[in-house]
């Protein structure tokens, strides 16, 4: 089954947005098999935004994702990684459409509520560099 990693960033944290967030998965029909809130190091801010690393705002970036608590999300379901950027709307949150978590709750690019992995590839990148396998529910073998 798909899995993806999703992120409550820093502003979404302080806001109180986590429940309202896992609420919109859920509801959905998506899976929750890992979760945790964390914070995130220099080290593993430049790693997992690394394919920023020229852009002119990855220190700006990586700044504001390491200034305080986020909530680091692995989901389960069909299509969930193309499905939960539905969901999430447009990374600049001007562009997202209302009923997206963007469209929602998010006014600037740089504070835009929550990260999504992008492809398959991106989503097992990202959830090997936030979690270890034990961390994850396998509900096939509980079910
Ligand atoms: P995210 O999906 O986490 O992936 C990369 C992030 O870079 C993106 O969300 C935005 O929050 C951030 N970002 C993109 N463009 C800019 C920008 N021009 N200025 C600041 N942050 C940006």
């Amino acid at each position: 089954m798909e899995k993806t990693f999703l992120m409550v960033k820093p502003d979404g944290v302080q806001r109180n947005l986590i429940g309202e967030i896992v609420s919109r998965f859920e509801t959905k029909g998506f899976n929750l098999v890992g979760a945790k809130l964390m914070l995130i190091t220099q080290e593993l801010a430049e790693q997992h935004y690394g394919e920023h690393k020229e852009r002119p705002f990855f220190g700006e970036l990586v700044e504001f994702i390491t200034s305080g608590p986020v909530f680091a999300m692995v989901w389960e379901g069909e299509n969930v990684i193309a499905t939960a950027r539905q969901m999430m709307g447009a990374t600049n949150p001007k562009d997202a459409a209302a009923a997206t978590i963007r469209g929602d709750f998010a006014v600037t690019v740089g504070k835009n509520i929550i990260h999504g992995s992008d492809s398959s590839e991106s989503a097992e990148r990202e959830i090997g560099l936030f979690f270890n396998k034990e961390e994850l529910v396998d509900y096939s073998k509980l079910m």
